[in-house]
């Protein structure tokens, strides 16, 4: 079983690709052939910065080593170390329906919010599935927001099947639905486009300052609290403490007696422990950049072995080989 993921560098990682993506792709380390990698031909399509890319690029690779993927376990590599996914890209894109790009909600939702579309926004969707497709994934762990863009690499793969015979294999994804959707600080889906994001690995006083910023209703700490379960400090608290803790924390707000400032006071402390561990080894492989780079180089020579024999594949069956 192939198991396949990316994440952007397009800004520091926070707690919804931790929980929605991170976790998750880790956890499946241990059960196929994991390939994961830095989408950063995908942040191309809303970064136009070249050093922060680069930045952010080293920094979601030191942040995904220090959170658990192990390179022993794990291909990891930056997208345009396999250019191949470029080639890939143009044959799947002749096969496309304008009309599949055109119901995808996550560019739907990027022109609601103001932003001026590019040919590659709006064609992001069949670079990700040249992503999946060019690996034979079986598997692809993702948060709710990326469900869609999956079901489209399926639709792509279907009709280059018809057209050219089957080439591709048909990739499921993967999503986990107690952390399909990590709230934001403002309740929103959690995102680096949104503003409203807690940083796995963001500095003490800013992360404390956002928890205690979570803005509450105006009841009386006595006050009992039906819909305690719903609230966005609980909920957030249930991803970083033990769920007997949470659960105490839960049923203390229902019942009333417990302040909001407690409750986010908790939830800081939780938080910061959860990641202490990781923020550790985050430190050391800072201090060991060159392993870093190594890991990369070596993930990208693996990943492409396997990307060359697709992508041979899939000319060989429509005629430009
Ligand atoms: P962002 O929305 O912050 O730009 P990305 O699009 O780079 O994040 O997402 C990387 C991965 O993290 C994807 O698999 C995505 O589904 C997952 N993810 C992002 N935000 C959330 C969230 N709030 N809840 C669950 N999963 C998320
Ligand atoms: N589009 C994904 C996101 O924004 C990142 C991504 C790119 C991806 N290619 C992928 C995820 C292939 C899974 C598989 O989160």
């Amino acid at each position: 079983m192939r198991i396949l993921s990316g994440v952007q560098p397009s800004g520091a990682l926070h707690l919804g690709n931790y929980f929605g993506m991170m976790r998750p792709a880790i956890e499946l380390q241990e059960h196929g052939e994991a390939f994961y990698f830095v989408a950063n031909y995908h942040s191309m399509t809303s970064l136009f910065d070249a050093a922060e890319r680069r930045a952010n690029t080293l920094d979601v690779a030191l942040d995904f080593l220090a959170c658990g993927l192990d390179p022993k376990k794990s291909v990891f590599w930056r997208q345009s170390d396999v250019p191949e996914v470029a080639e890939l890209t143009w044959l799947l894109t002749t096969v496309t329906p304008m009309s599949l790009l055109e119901k995808c909600h996550s560019y739907k939702d990027k022109l609601a919010h103001g932003i001026t579309p590019s040919h590659g926004l709006f064609a992001y969707p069949v670079l990700m599935a040249a992503d999946i497709l060019i690996f034979d994934s079986n598997i692809v762990p993702v948060g709710k927001d990326q469900k869609q863009h999956v079901e489209v690499t399926r639709d792509i793969a279907i009709k280059f099947n018809e057209a050219y015979g089957q080439t591709f294999v048909l990739p499921e994804p993967r999503i986990r639905e107690e952390v399909a959707l990590i709230p934001g600080t403002d309740g929103q889906k959690m995102s680096k486009s949104y503003g409203n994001l807690i940083e796995i690995f963001g500095d003490e006083k800013a992360t404390r300052k956002k928890i205690m910023a979570l803005v509450m209703d105006s009841r009386t700490p006595q006050e009992p609290k039906p819909d305690a379960e719903k609230n966005l400090a609980v909920q957030l608290l249930r991803l970083v403490a033990p769920a007997d803790v949470a659960k105490d924390f839960e049923d203390r707000l229902r019942a009333g007696g417990l302040g909001y400032g407690d409750l986010k006071k908790a939830l800081f402390d939780y938080c910061w422990n959860y990641f202490a561990s990781a923020r550790t080894k985050r430190a050391e492989l800072a201090n060991n950049l060159d392993y870093v780079h190594q890991v990369l180089t070596d993930g990208a020579a693996r990943a492409h072995a396997v990307a060359t024999k697709v992508l041979q594949r899939a000319k060989k069956a429509c005629g430009l080989d």
